[in-house]
Parts: structure tokens; sequence; C-alpha cells
């Protein structure tokens, strides 16, 4: 069972891809992890975020496992890695490791921009992930709250909307819903509702391809 999950920032994607994979006991990765630990990698030693050489020597150096958490979740991170994330060699560099990943045999949930329209095109089950951009800063203000972060809503929004632009207008693999996608609008959804949508998503596909 390969599942591409795909959204803007704060969209609760990320959530609902780690409860798809715990439910179907398979591997997951939050490929936006790939992206704040190259940005931050640059960050940590004083590198500029648009030197492509050190950035993809960054990329190319991943393992894709035992992430920082702490350290990338921040909104300065968020920031930084979207604007890594336009490289079009960075994105590059990170490619094959994702596609590995994908194709584990027992399968996986990769949640992202670009997996159900460049990293897995073929992934059978592809679910778009929006909620309106107040929502979202309203989630994400909470999260960083959460974290310790001080947090100012209106600079969250404003965020947000900002990295919606970047993510989305980029040349390299823009946010963009794949044509076979299935969009799940979670704005008036709680994390529960938007998990039931989206298994509701995995069964219609089982049923269709027996
Ligand atoms: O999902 P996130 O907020 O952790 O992602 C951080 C940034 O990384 C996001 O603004 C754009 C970039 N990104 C991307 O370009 N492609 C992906 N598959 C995942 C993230």
């Amino acid at each position: 069972m390969l599942i591409a999950i795909d959204g803007p920032a704060a969209s609760g994607k990320g959530t609902l891809a780690r409860r798809l994979a715990r439910h179907f006991g398979v591997p997951h990765l939050d490929t936006g992890l790939l992206y704040r630990a190259t940005a931050a990698g640059l960050i940590d030693k004083g590198y500029r975020l648009d030197d492509v050489e050190r950035a993809v020597g960054m990329a190319r150096g991943l393992a894709l496992v035992d992430f920082n958490e702490d350290h990338l979740r921040g909104r300065e991170m968020g920031e930084a890695a979207s604007v890594v994330a336009a490289i079009p060699e960075v994105r590059e560099a990170l490619i094959e490791a994702q596609r590995r990943f994908a194709s584990r045999p027992e399968g996986a949930v990769l949640d992202g921009r670009d997996i159900g329209t460049v990293i897995c095109p073929d992934a059978p089950v592809k679910i778009f992930v929006t909620a309106s951009p107040e929502t979202r800063a309203q989630r994400r203000a909470l999260e960083l709250a959460g974290r310790g972060e001080k947090v100012d809503y209106a600079a969250v929004l404003e965020d947000i909307r900002k990295r919606d632009a970047r993510d989305s207008g980029r040349a390299a693999a823009p946010l963009k819903a794949a044509d076979d996608a299935v969009m799940l609008d979670t704005t008036l959804l709680g994390i529960d509702e938007a998990f039931v949508a989206a298994l509701r998503v995995v069964a219609a596909h089982i049923a269709q391809s027996k």
C-alpha cells in the first residue's frame, strides 16, 4: 500500500500521514523534514541558503532517519526550508532517496508537496489535503505555542501566505494536486474526521481494484 499525501503548510497532512501509516503498519516519510534538515545544515554552519553547491552537499548527506525534529519544526526552519526547496538541484539530490523509501515492499506513506506529481506519480492512492489559510494559521500557531515558541497569529498567517505563494509559484515541482488526487478539505474537519475521510479514499481504491 503506497499512499501519497500532498498539501500546503499546516493543512494537517503530516498528522494524517502518520495515522494512516500506523493504521496500515507501513513506514512514513515526512519529506518536509528533508528540506528542513537541508536548510538547518546550512544555517547551523553559517552558510547562505542560496549556496547551491553546499545545499546539494547537505541534501545528499542526509540520512532519512533520526531527524532532530525539535530543532527542525520551528517557524524559522519552515521558512528556510521553503527557500532551499525552490532550488532545482536540491530537489534533484533528494529524489532518489524518496523513491527508494516509497518502493519498500511493504508499502509506505509519504507526505509533502510533490509526492503525487513527481516522486510517486504512480502511487495508487493520492490525497491532496487543503484547509483555509486562516484555519492553517490557527493550527500552526497552536502547534508553535505548544513547542514553547512565542507566537503572533498575524505573523503566522503572513508566513503561511508567503509560503503558499513560494511553494506554488516555483518552477521546480511546485505545490500542485496531481490530476488523479482526491481533494480533502479539512477546514471544518477535526483530525479524527479527516482520518475517516482518508480511510474512505483508501477503501474506495481497494474496492475499485478488486
Ligand atoms: O511540510 P513542511 O512545512 O515541513 O515543508 C517545509 C518546506 O519544504 C515547504 O514550505 C516546502 C518544502 N517541501 C517541498 O518543497 N517539497 C516537499 N515534498 C516537502 C516540503
